[in-house]
């Protein structure tokens, strides 16, 4: 694998030999202190971020690479002067090993790709892919639910341009006997392209309108945040459903509660405590995975 682009690349063993990986980083941290030795890799942010830059900016820390970086590409690259991606990717490519990039169009990892020399790590295209996200919230999934075959997994809120869901599903497909619950309001339902794909990879997705169409034993429910920054009509209606004590307590001890972060109200803070909330452990598993995919990518060290 040449570039990270769309979560369509993975399949189940490229997967699991992730994981293994990452497992292997997170374990023994000093094996891999030097393996982005000589490596400068540019992190390119054109949308907002804490998470995935600073992890992504940690991960090359400590696999011994060097960072240069553009936090507000938007307004402070040449991006406001009118440049394409493709002639931005074609001159940074010329400093650094390697381009993680955040984008607001939901084509720019591709468009990136298509001119690069140097891998290029996705790191969000507008409300296509946010592949990496995809992969840390699946270890995260592994790592409490080994086996995978057979979860079934309640995404909730807004489906629609909500990226991580769009690649968290695509994921999910590559295990057997999957059912996917979708709880959103109209207006922000799963588009119909990632329904097809998951029912064409034969996994199930059933459409909810409330927490009581999600069966109570469900293994996973993954909330999000409603991406007001990417709604083309002022004017659409929407209705949030917000996770609190109360909502929880309908479903089981062993239901994860998972969130991409960050969140608004739709987690209550109460939440925070319950042994079943993990996403702030999504997020510290998010810069190993990080650090493994760019190890495996950049050396050709396994999965890739
Ligand atoms: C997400 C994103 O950027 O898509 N954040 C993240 O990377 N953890 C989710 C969001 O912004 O709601």
């Amino acid at each position: 694998m040449k570039h990270i682009i769309s979560c369509e690349q993975f399949s189940r063993s490229s997967l699991e030999e992730l994981f293994i990986h990452t497992d292997d980083i997170r374990n023994n941290p000093g094996k891999y202190s030097n393996s982005l030795e000589n490596k400068v890799v540019a992190t390119l942010f054109y949308e907002p971020s804490t998470r995935t830059r600073l992890s992504f900016e940690a991960a090359i820390l400590r696999l011994g690479g060097k960072n240069i970086s553009t936090e507000n590409a938007k307004e402070a690259s040449s991006a406001i002067k009118g440049e394409s991606i493709e002639d931005t990717v074609r001159v940074v490519q010329g400093y650094c090993d390697a381009i993680v990039m955040r984008h607001y169009d939901k084509n720019s990892a591709t468009a990136a790709a298509s001119v690069a020399t140097v891998p290029i790590f996705n790191a969000g295209a507008g409300s296509g892919e946010h592949p990496t996200q995809g992969l840390l919230d699946m270890y995260t999934i592994f790592r409490h639910k080994p086996g995978i075959d057979g979860i079934t997994v309640a995404v909730v809120g807004d489906l629609r341009y909500g990226r991580t869901v769009h690649s968290l599903v695509k994921l999910l497909t590559l295990y057997k006997n999957i059912t996917i619950y979708g709880l959103s309001c109209e207006a922000l339902a799963l588009p119909q392209e990632y329904i097809d794909y998951v029912e064409e990879h034969g996994a199930r997705y059933f459409a909810c309108q409330t927490f009581a169409d999600v069966p109570a034993d469900v293994d996973v429910i993954y909330q999000t945040r409603t991406q007001l920054e990417r709604f083309e009509n002022a004017g659409i209606e929407i209705k949030e459903f917000i996770i609190d004590k109360n909502v929880m307590n309908r479903f089981s001890a062993t239901t994860l509660l998972l969130h991409p972060l960050p969140r608004n109200a739709e987690i209550a803070s109460e939440m925070d405590d319950d042994p079943r909330a993990l996403y702030f452990e999504q997020t510290h598993n998010g810069m190993y995975i990080r650090m493994a995919l760019l190890d495996g990518v950049m050396n050709g060290t396994k999965p890739n």
